[in-house]
Formats: structure tokens, sequence, C-alpha cells
């Protein structure tokens, strides 16, 4: 005769934006969620660094502890969410070495420390699930580490930061500008503690290497990921990508070619009419292509703190399952052993945006440069500026080598027709 499940014992790390919404869904769902673990369920406790603060009144001050320790020791599931690198590793490899089941959001700490961590809940037969680390409450870590474990996936092109495409889209659609929507993006809460993982690719470069380590079996950190922020894409750019119908995005592109893994987080020129230049505000959106499956797409809310719940309790249900009923969740799967490629190896158009001194034959100039590194050119536009001894010309290019397009740009920055190099972006999605 089986005995009736015990009670499935859950600690919260850092009742913050994502933490507070985890603890109410946890209290006002408990019966249903208690009905699809198949257990009771019980938040053992709720650990913060000082109890005193003021907090949300859906965080039971009767439950605040500031022992992580003794918390941990008491728990069978382990809810990270406090972000960031320490205590947060130290407490999650505590929480695994014990034996308990941990789910975390945290995609900084999996990016740089993933393996470290999946070794630990290997040793200790423990779950580690994460599926709110990447685009918040849109299933994808679940979908590309399970659903298509028997397909090949080629290619990841995606938005899952939210807080640069929410100040991308105001700046395209409001005429806002950047500093504005930034700081409209944190009232918000989509935006990390410190906006800089946001605007400068970091939190998106997480993302691209979790994303990378699944899809294509091998492990894949953020030093890996090639990475640019959006903090220098001016009102000018905007204005110059709308005129011929393209928008800016800040993409995560992971690919896998013939000879290896490429995987990259970058501005992005995308037509207005490419199904990702639709997702608008903090909206996240990822395509998948698989061979079998062929494309698939995911959409939805990629960050703040219901949403993300949302994608946090998903995970807790399915691990306090396994505490209750048995069962375990996925291993790592990092059998590939791929090269990781550089940037350089990269190969998309360009659309290069520069002054020029305006007289005959800087056209030509310039075009001679392109064409002695060998790069095909598409299109060229040339605007007056209030500078009556400068132009701007922008010039989009034929698919090329990231390398050639690298000396090129440095060539025409030293040439004497160029004044200036304004900007550089990557056109992809056609
Ligand atoms: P917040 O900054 O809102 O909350 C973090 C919480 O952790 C706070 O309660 C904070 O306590 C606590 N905390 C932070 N550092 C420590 C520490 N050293 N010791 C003890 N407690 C600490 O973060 P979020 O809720 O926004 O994010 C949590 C996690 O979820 C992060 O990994 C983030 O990347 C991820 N995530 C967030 C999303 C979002 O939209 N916000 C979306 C997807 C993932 P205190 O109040 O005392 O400062
Ligand atoms: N700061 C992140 C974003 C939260 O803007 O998408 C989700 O990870």
């Amino acid at each position: 005769m089986s005995s009736a499940p015990t009670t499935v014992k859950i600690a919260i790390l850092g009742p913050g934006t994502v933490g507070t919404e985890v603890v109410r869904l946890l209290e006002r769902q408990r019966d249903d969620l208690e009905a699809r673990v198949g257990a009771p369920i019980v938040i053992a406790g709720i650990y913060v660094r000082d109890t005193a603060v003021p907090r949300d009144p859906a965080i039971p001050r009767g439950l605040l502890t500031d022992d992580a320790d003794a918390l941990i020791a008491s728990a069978d599931v382990v809810v990270e969410l406090m972000g960031g690198i320490e205590p947060a590793r130290t407490m999650i490899l505590a929480a695994l070495e014990r034996g308990c089941a941990v789910v975390t959001a945290n995609k900084a700490l999996l990016a740089a420390h993933g393996p470290e961590l999946y070794e630990a809940a290997d040793a200790a037969h423990a779950d580690l699930y994460f599926e709110a680390a990447v685009a918040g409450a849109i299933p994808l870590v679940r979908p590309v580490r399970e659903s298509l474990a028997g397909d090949h996936v080629r290619r990841i092109l995606g938005i899952v930061n939210g807080t640069t495409n929410y100040v991308l889209d105001e700046m395209t659609t409001r005429g806002l500008g950047y500093d504005v929507a930034l700081k409209r993006a944190q009232e918000l809460g989509f935006a990390e503690a410190d906006p800089t993982a946001d605007v400068e690719g970091y939190d998106a470069a997480a993302k691209a290497a979790i994303l990378a380590s699944l899809a294509f079996h091998q492990r894949v950190s953020l030093d890996d990921v090639y990475r640019e922020g959006i903090s220098a894409i001016t009102p000018a750019d905007v204005a110059a990508a709308s005129e011929v119908g393209l928008v800016i995005k800040l993409l995560a592109i992971a690919e896998r070619t013939e000879v290896g893994v490429n995987v990259r987080v970058h501005p992005t020129l995308v037509s207005a009419t490419h199904p990702l230049a639709g997702v608008h505000g903090a909206f996240n959106a990822v395509f998948v292509e698989a061979e079998a499956a062929g494309e698939l797409m995911f959409y939805g809310q990629g960050a703040g703190g219901l949403p993300t719940a949302s994608a946090v309790l998903g995970d807790i249900v399915s691990v306090a399952r396994h505490k209750a009923l048995g069962g375990k969740g996925p291993r790592e799967s990092n059998y590939a052993d791929l090269p990781v490629l550089s940037i350089a190896s990269a190969s998309t158009r360009f659309q290069i945006r520069m002054l020029v001194v305006d007289r005959p034959g800087v056209l030509a100039s310039v075009a001679a440069i392109l064409a002695a590194h060998g790069i095909s050119i598409e299109s060229v536009r040339q605007h007056h500026t209030s500078d009556r001894a400068h132009a701007e010309v922008v010039i989009s290019t034929h698919r090329a080598p990231e390398r050639d397009l690298e000396r090129t740009v440095a060539d025409l920055a030293a040439s004497a027709v160029v004044h200036e190099v304004l900007s550089v972006l990557r056109i992809e999605g056609e």
C-alpha cells in the first residue's frame, strides 16, 4: 500500500519583482497547484537580507528569514529569484548538494556558471529548472530542451530582451528619446536592477548562450557570445531605417553552420513587414528553425513580475511533482563538440551610414573602397546636411563576410573623403 505524498516545502530566495508575484500566486492558487502537484505544498520561508524592510502585503511577514542556510536545509524545492552571481550561486549549489530541486530565473548565473550547476544537480540526482530565465512567460526552454530533442535545430533568431525592445519601439513608433524610453522601462519593472545589463546586450547574450547550449547540445557560455547593445542607436539611425521600410531590433542569433556554432547579439535592421518588426513594447518573440519541424515562432511577454512568475510556477509544479510522486527532469545534454566561431565568420547584409565630403568623385572613391574588399553594393542614398560641406551617404550592401566588412569600415574611416562613419548596422531576416 503506497503512503500519501508528503508536503512539498518550498523556499523562496528574493521576494522582488518576480518573487513577490510567485508568492502571491502560490498562495492564491494553492488548491489548483496542489491538485496538479499531487501533494500539499507549503512555503517554508522567504529569504531576505533585512526582515525589517517594508514589503508588499502579499509577502507574509511571518515567513521572512535572513537565515538562508537554515531555510535551504528545511526545503524540498529552492526557488532562487535574487538574480546576480553571488550569493545566488553558493545558495543554489548548497541546495543541490542537499538534494533539493532548484528553480531559478537567473540567466546571468546560468550563462556564466551553468556547467557547475548542472554537474551539481547531476551528482545529487536533483532537478534544475529555469524556464523563466529566457523570454519570461514564453514557454521556450522546455520546447527547445525537450520537445525538439529529436530534431536538429539550425538557427534561432529572436527578440529576448523586453527592455531594449520597449526602448527601440518607443523610439520608432513614438519618436521618444532613448533616455526617456529607458526610464519608462525601468518604472514598468522590465529592466534589470542595473539597466546596463539590458541596454548593452548582456541580458540578451546570457539568454542566447542558454538557448544555444540547449539547441545545439553543447556548452556555450556568455564569453562565447558576440555582443553589441543599443546605447549607441540614435534617432537618426531610427529615421534612416524607417525611410526605407526597416526597423531596428536587438536580436539574439544562434546559428549552426557546417563548421561550428555562431552566437551573437546586436542591433539589427529587419524589414517592417517581417514578423519580428511587429513585436512591440516589452514583448519577446523567438523563431526556431529546425530540420524536421521547419520554422516555429514563440511570442509573448518576456518580462514583468506576473508573466515571469507564470514560468516560475510551471517549473515549481514540475519539480514538486517529482518530489511528491517520483521522476526527474532532463539532465544537461552537452555531447556535441562543435567549435564556437567568432563574429568574423558570420555573413550578413550591412547598412553603413557616413558623413562624406560633398564634392565630385566622392561616391566613386567610397564605392572603390567597398569593391577593393569584394563587397557588393545593393543601394546608395544621399542626403544633404545642414553643414554644406558634407553629405550623409547610406549604403546597403549585399551579403558579405563580417571580417571583410570590418576591414572596409576601417578603410572608409581612414579615407580622406569620409568625414565620419556614423553607424554600421547588420540587416537580417530577408
Ligand atoms: P528584483 O531586484 O526586483 O528582486 C530581487 C530580490 O532579491 C529582492 O527581494 C532583493 O532583496 C533580493 N536580493 C538581491 N540580492 C540579494 C542578496 N545578495 N541577498 C539577499 N537577497 C537579495 O529582481 P527581479 O525580481 O526583477 O529578478 C529576479 C530574477 O528574475 C533575476 O535573476 C532576473 O534576471 C530574473 N528575471 C526577471 C524578470 C523581470 O521582468 N523582472 C524577467 C525574467 C527573469 P532586497 O529587496 O532586499 O533588495
Ligand atoms: N530585463 C529583462 C528584459 C527581464 O528586459 O527582458 C527579462 O529577463
